[in-house]
């Protein structure tokens, strides 16, 4: 341990005096086989392979959530969405979300990323999709951001401005137009430039950021690749797959263009860049979402395809170039990773789930580090992995009656496995080896001894996770017309301020 630490510490001197730059890219609705180097056929990707070639590739990357909110939730506290408040007590095991009706977001409580990275002197700005809450105290700015270009929900609509307010777009504090009345969205045609102005708005932060003495963290989390699907002239109409791949394509120009600006002004070895997806690929919306490769289900689901998610690694000079890894990630561990390249300690009075993977990333050789993998459906947790085994104490597919209507299992059927109603198996949990069995075809009987020998590790870990758990107040729970977009910050200089209907707050419906 002492030794490890020593080696550690000599390896990366230069970044205990200068913390590095730090871009989080986080994709919507990618899937884990949407990107070529993970074998996606339509190899939309050259700048993200490219990236993948100069940095470190994850084969074992997961969300904490199959879902966008509770995921991003993670992502910046570093701690399971049962424990920072992102689900529902609602009904059991649903995945709730951020729609423009909620009326909660990230709790006070909290300490969120950008907040922590102040202590270090960090300039921090969100580009696209926030979804931690879009009234005016859970916006990014008032939650530890410096700047803010996107918005709080996602680009839903059009809606008409009378029943249902356009989602608004924010420069920081203030709206400045709304999704397709003002920032133009052709539903009919899939076009729209919003992600060359979300590039656009990141290299310009890059370019004014790179002067100053100060480090950036830039969280750039475009949503063009969820429904609704949207490309700009340049991408529209050009991929095999349709509007998603589209979309796919305009993604990964974008990232390419990002790296290309830190190489330009020699900044890149003094940055940190990570890519990933807050969840599976949207299998429910069939021939066209994106592709979770061999994996099993999709979206809304604890089945791999939910939550196994494309992770590239890339700082040249300090990550090994080329480098496949099998060290289980999650996207909380963004959280701690940063803070540590930072230099910041992670909060201390709280439980974290995020755990530091710079040992991982700055050395080829270090080992492996144990750690469980929790997947969880709101307030349930579903499954876990632990090493090569997977244990599902739940099971469960989609909600409704009409196979063809949601099926987060798209063309997936696996007896006792793909399972209609919510299964509790935790008298005798469902395993899977997942490093020999991907796609969780092949359940490991309950009589081997493979069984017995793997739950006889996992059991306890359960059993610890649950005696330790202390489920954060649901943030989730609580739905009203009238707390939706109508007047947000800004409205006024706009004169686009809608009239705010009587107040009706109910618990929201959460079907999935
Ligand atoms: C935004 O769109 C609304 C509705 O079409 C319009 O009234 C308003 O003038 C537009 N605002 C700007 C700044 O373009
Ligand atoms: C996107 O930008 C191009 C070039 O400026 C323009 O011709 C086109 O109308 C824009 N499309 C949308 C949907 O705003
Ligand atoms: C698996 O499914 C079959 C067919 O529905 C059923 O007979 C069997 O009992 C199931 N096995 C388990 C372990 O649930
Ligand atoms: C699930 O099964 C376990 C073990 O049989 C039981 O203790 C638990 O109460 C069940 N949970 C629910 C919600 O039914």
């Amino acid at each position: 341990m002492h030794s490890k630490l020593l080696f550690f510490c000599l390896l990366i001197p230069s970044t205990l005096s200068s913390p590095p730059n730090i871009i989080i890219m986080l994709m919507d609705d990618m899937g884990w086989g949407d990107v070529g180097v993970n074998g996606n056929w339509a190899k939309e990707t050259p700048n993200i392979d490219k990236m993948a070639a100069e940095g470190m590739l994850f084969m074992d990357f997961y969300t904490a959530n199959p879902l966008c909110s509770p995921s991003r939730a993670a992502l910046m506290t570093g701690r399971l969405p049962i424990r920072n408040g992102f689900y529902s007590t609602n009904a059991h095991a649903r995945n709730a979300y951020t729609p423009q009706t909620l009326v909660n977001g990230i709790h006070e409580y909290e300490e969120l990323l950008p907040k922590l990275l102040k202590q270090a002197d960090y300039k921090s700005k969100i580009i696209g999709k926030w979804h931690l809450g879009h009234r005016r105290q859970f916006l990014p700015c008032n939650r530890g951001f410096d700047e803010f270009f996107g918005s709080g929900n996602c680009h839903f609509g059009p809606f008409d401005d009378e029943k249902t307010p356009n989602i608004p777009v924010y420069k920081n504090d203030k709206m400045v137009g709304r999704y397709y009345t003002n920032f133009t969205i052709f539903k009919g045609t899939g076009e729209s430039n919003i992600s060359q102005i979300f590039l656009a708005e990141g290299l310009s932060f890059i370019e004014t950021q790179s002067v100053s003495k100060n480090p950036f963290f830039l969280y750039w989390t475009p949503d063009a690749t969820h429904d609704p699907n949207y490309a700009s002239p340049m991408f529209h109409g050009k991929s095999i797959r349709g509007r998603y791949g589209d979309a796919v394509m305009e993604m990964d120009y974008c990232v390419g263009k990002i790296l290309e600006k830190l190489k330009e002004l020699k900044i890149e070895q003094n940055t940190f860049v990570f890519f990933t997806s807050d969840n599976g690929a949207a299998t429910y919306r069939r021939r066209d979402g994106g592709d979770n490769g061999p994996f099993l289900c999709g979206k809304e689901t604890t089945y791999e395809g939910g939550m196994r998610e494309p992770g590239i690694a890339w700082w040249p000079g300090s990550i090994p170039a080329g480098t496949i890894t099998h060290q289980l990630g999650n996207i909380m561990d963004l959280f701690t990773t940063s803070l540590t390249l930072a230099g910041v300690k992670p909060p201390q009075d709280r439980i974290i789930d995020g755990i530091d993977l710079s040992p991982v990333l700055l050395d080829q050789r270090a080992p492996i580090i144990d750690r469980p993998i929790w997947y969880y459906r709101g307030n349930e947790m579903m499954a876990v992995r632990v090493g090569a085994y997977k244990a599902h104490y739940w099971m469960w597919t989609e909600f409704g009656n009409d196979p063809l209507k949601f099926t987060f299992c798209r063309g997936q059927y696996i007896q006792n496995v793909t399972v209609h109603d919510q299964i509790n198996n935790t008298e005798q949990p469902i395993l899977f080896n997942v490093n020999r069995d991907p796609g969780e075809k092949y359940i490991v009987s309950p009589k081997s001894r493979e069984y017995k020998t793997a739950m006889a590790i996992i059991d306890p870990i359960v059993k610890a996770h649950k005696e330790a758990l202390e489920p954060g107040v649901p943030s989730l729970n609580y739905c009203d017309v009238a707390v939706q977009n109508w007047a947000p910050p800004g409205c006024e200089e706009l004169n686009y301020c809608l009239p705010v209907p009587e107040s009706n707050p109910k618990l929201c419906v959460w079907d999935h």
